[in-house]
């Protein structure tokens, strides 16, 4: 999704991820954005509006009644001009400030006067997040049509755990490119009150404490999986082994590492949802004891014994309850249609995604070529496209069968 000539208004409100806002801007501004911003006058205690104007090549707003005001209305320019606003960070008081109609400064009366889209990000202290005001201005904005960008879990400058970090700048850029691709699909809702889960990455079966088995896969097709199902009005939850993608917006995410760990979460999951993609690549196979201690080097030949892991996707589909559907990924090099035709039946699957690892598809491309399989229908071979072109085709079928 191109942002090329995509108008994108960012207000930093005053925290310390001020600092993080000038990678947002380069990443936006490599992909062609324009870009203005509004500081509030706490913003600028964190980072100089010099830093902002440099990364943005345009004139940092901080000021309600600019001294050197031209003809026009300042704020109301502000408020007409993009096509989008970001908040970010976007503190406590700011978000207070907006929920009850206040407008002080320059951001607050902009998005006051603004009929455009506003992102919040917020970003503080997880008890301040957790506050009961807070909760109750982020459901208030929310209702009324504020995209939140949820803060993350982890550590926070005040060196206190929980949730309350701001949102990464990479996942900033990845939302407001979810926006405009939404935006420019028409995205029609078609998974609304539905809870999809989907598996993605590959698992790492530990061989002693500094060594492990594990695959090529690169969580590519399950992340855009579950972006396209969170965009499609579903609560998705992404249940990802370790990959190298930011989380998508709006997705809930756990994070495992071995198959036993996939296995515990999916069935977890899978007892309260609608439908179960696994486009996860699980280890067949994991050492048959993991060694407390290291390997050393040895002059001799190592053999390590392993035994087979559990199929998830069997075990699950097992136990499905009328309603609901699973879809299972088949990885064939040879035979493709017939071993999935069998993977489909065997495993008592709604769907089966077939692919084969090729010049542009599988494993870590961003395109693929699958063929969907359900029973008793003829397949469906769709062409080449992106991973979330096709997240589209099979949620479309995924809609269909509930
Ligand atoms: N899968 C699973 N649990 C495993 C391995 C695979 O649930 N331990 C799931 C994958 O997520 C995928 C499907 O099973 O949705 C098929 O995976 P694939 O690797 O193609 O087939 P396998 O069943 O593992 O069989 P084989 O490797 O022999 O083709």
């Amino acid at each position: 999704m191109s942002l090329k000539d995509k108008r994108i208004l960012i207000g930093l409100t005053g925290g310390i991820a001020c600092y993080k806002i000038p990678y947002l801007v380069r990443y936006l501004w490599r992909e062609k954005a324009e870009i203005r911003t509004i500081m509030t006058e706490n913003a600028t205690r964190f980072i100089t509006p010099l830093t902002l104007e440099s990364v943005s090549n345009n004139p940092v707003a901080t000021d309600l009644f600019p001294p050197n005001r031209f003809a026009g209305t300042h704020h109301i320019d502000l408020a007409r001009w993009p096509d989008l606003i970001m908040v970010a960070p976007a503190t406590a008081n700011f978000m207070g400030k907006i929920a009850s109609g206040i407008s002080d400064d320059l951001l607050t009366t902009v998005i006051c006067a603004t009929p455009k889209p506003v992102m919040i990000a917020p970003a503080m202290n997880p008890q301040m997040w957790l506050n009961k005001v807070t909760q109750r201005n982020h459901d208030i904005l929310g209702n009324l049509g504020y995209i939140f960008i949820e803060p993350d879990e982890g550590y926070t400058a005040c060196d206190h755990y929980g949730v309350g970090r701001m949102a990464e700048p990479q996942e900033l850029f990845e939302a407001v490119k979810q926006f405009f691709f939404d935006r420019a699909k028409g995205s029609k809702k078609t998974l609304t009150g539905k809870k999809i889960v989907v598996t993605a990455g590959p698992t790492r079966e530990a061989v002693d404490p500094v060594r492990f088995l594990t695959n090529r896969s690169s969580g590519k097709m399950g992340y855009a999986l579950a972006e396209a199902a969170a965009s499609l009005g579903a609560q998705t939850t992404l249940i990802s082994g370790p990959v190298n993608i930011p989380p998508p917006l709006g997705v809930h995410l756990i994070r495992i590492e071995s198959t036993d760990e996939l296995h515990a979460a999916v069935k977890k999951a899978f007892a309260s949802c609608d439908c179960l993609i696994m486009a996860a690549a699980p280890a067949d196979f994991s050492p048959a004891q993991s060694l407390e201690t290291k390997i050393k080097r040895a002059a001799s030949d190592l053999s390590l014994n392993l035994k087979p892991t559990k199929d998830i996707l069997k075990e699950v589909a097992r136990r499905k309850k009328a309603g609901q559907i699973v879809v299972g990924f088949a990885l064939e090099t040879d035979d493709a249609l017939a071993n999935a035709r069998k993977k489909l039946s065997e495993k008592k699957l709604d769907m089966v995604v077939v692919n084969t690892p090729g010049e542009d598809t599988g494993f870590d491309h961003d395109t693929n070529e699958v063929t969907l399989l359900v029973p008793k229908k003829r397949p469906v071979k769709l062409a080449l496209a992106s991973k979330s072109e096709i997240s589209y085709h099979i949620l479309d079928r995924v809609s269909a069968l509930l």
